[in-house]
């Protein structure tokens, strides 16, 4: 029997889905792994908008999948999301957490009680006689987060904890202790959010959500042939039957257009950060989400970036249980498993 276990659950634009670890001695095993799809608009830009949709969806994964219990460590992924380096005065953990709401509000677009907070120290500086504590501030509208919550709780689970996505990636597929990497980027491209995480030895140093991801790509792809999501769904990843070659040209040419700007977006980003933090540049890229499997993307991503993208792999690090799984199907799994295999490495450390 599994000692303690957690379970991961991410509720993404196009599907929810949930992993459960367990730890013991011998390391971290995944003992389940399922997902299961929502319906086109029912989670808009990581807001839970179609309560009853996502609760049916959230139902059928907890019936179909196996999962041991039913508390869950939730993960947040949304524009309205604030991710800033804030430097505080020196304090305590105890005296950080009863002072941060005050500390911070100036750093907020919206009233820090509209807001759940955190902060991840990221250094500790120290300047003439001053000594100053270096970190993230994390703030979610406490609105979207609740409605999230809420959803979560009416399918009969218990949210335990709230996480930004973008820690939860870099838990999963981050290398923290890599030999050849000091600094790097991971990027999880979704279908309408993708996150862009870049950490020094496992601590986050920056972070960004962008709003465009795979199902963008897929849009335009629509609009180019005049047809219907699903079909041009099929054609981005060149799986449709009986397309005319002239068809599949102007798709492939709408696709390269929304990469050139999603890849430029990207490159604008590391740029950015590189320039204000020199000394931790990235020297590699990891991509994981759905929205990475686009044919061609690492390689248009690499000549922009200038430096070698690869997928990432949250699943090797693990032992992997009964989870019914077989090696294909874990394949398939891997870019998707990132967010909750984080959300449940979160519960531990
Ligand atoms: N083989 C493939 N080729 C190209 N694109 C793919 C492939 N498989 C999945 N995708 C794309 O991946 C996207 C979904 O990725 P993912 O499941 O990570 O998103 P999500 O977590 O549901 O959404 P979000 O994070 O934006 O809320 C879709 O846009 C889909 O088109
Ligand atoms: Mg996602």
């Amino acid at each position: 029997m599994p000692g303690r276990t957690a379970i991961g659950l991410d509720i993404g634009t196009s599907g929810v889905r949930a992993a459960e670890l367990s730890f013991g001695k011998g390391g971290i095993t995944l003992e389940k792994f399922g997902q299961v799809a929502v319906p086109e608009g029912a989670v808009r830009d990581g807001e839970v908008v179609d309560r009853s949709a996502v609760v049916d969806a959230l139902k059928a994964l907890w019936k179909g999948s196996g999962f041991s219990g039913r508390k869950v460590a939730l993960g947040v992924a949304n524009q309205r999301v604030v991710v800033r380096q804030v430097d505080l005065p020196w304090m305590t953990e105890a005296e950080l957490k009863s002072s941060l709401p005050l500390q911070v509000q100036d750093y907020l677009p919206m009233p820090v009680e509209d807001c759940v907070i955190d902060f991840h120290a990221v250094e500790e500086i120290r300047q003439e006689d001053t000594r100053l504590l270096r970190g993230l501030l994390v703030a979610a509208s406490r609105e979207m987060v609740m409605s999230n919550v809420a959803a979560v709780q009416a399918a009969g689970l218990r949210p335990m904890s709230v996480d930004l996505s973008s820690f939860a990636v870099l838990r999963a597929v981050g290398r923290p202790h890599a030999a050849d990497v000091a600094t790097e980027a991971i990027l999880d491209i979704g279908a309408r959010i993708s996150n862009l995480v870049i950490h020094s030895a496992g601590v986050p140093r920056f972070v960004r959500v962008l709003l465009t991801g795979g199902q963008d790509v897929t849009d335009a792809v629509a609009e180019r042939l005049g047809v219907p999501s699903a079909l041009a769904e099929a054609v981005k990843r060149g799986i449709a039957e009986d397309v005319p070659a002239d068809e599949q040209e102007l798709a492939g040419t709408a696709v390269d257009l929304m990469l050139e700007v999603f890849v430029d977006d990207i490159r604008s980003s590391l740029d950015y950060y590189s320039a204000a933090n020199p000394q931790f540049r990235p020297e590699r890229v990891v991509l994981s989400g759905g929205g990475s499997l686009l044919e061609g993307i690492a390689d248009r991503l690499a000549a922009a970036v200038r430096l070698p993208v690869v997928a990432g792999d949250p699943i090797s690090p693990l032992h992997v249980g009964r989870t019914g799984l077989d090696e294909q199907q874990l394949g398939l799994v891997q870019p998707l498993a990132a967010v909750p295999v984080g959300l449940a490495l979160g519960v531990i450390s």
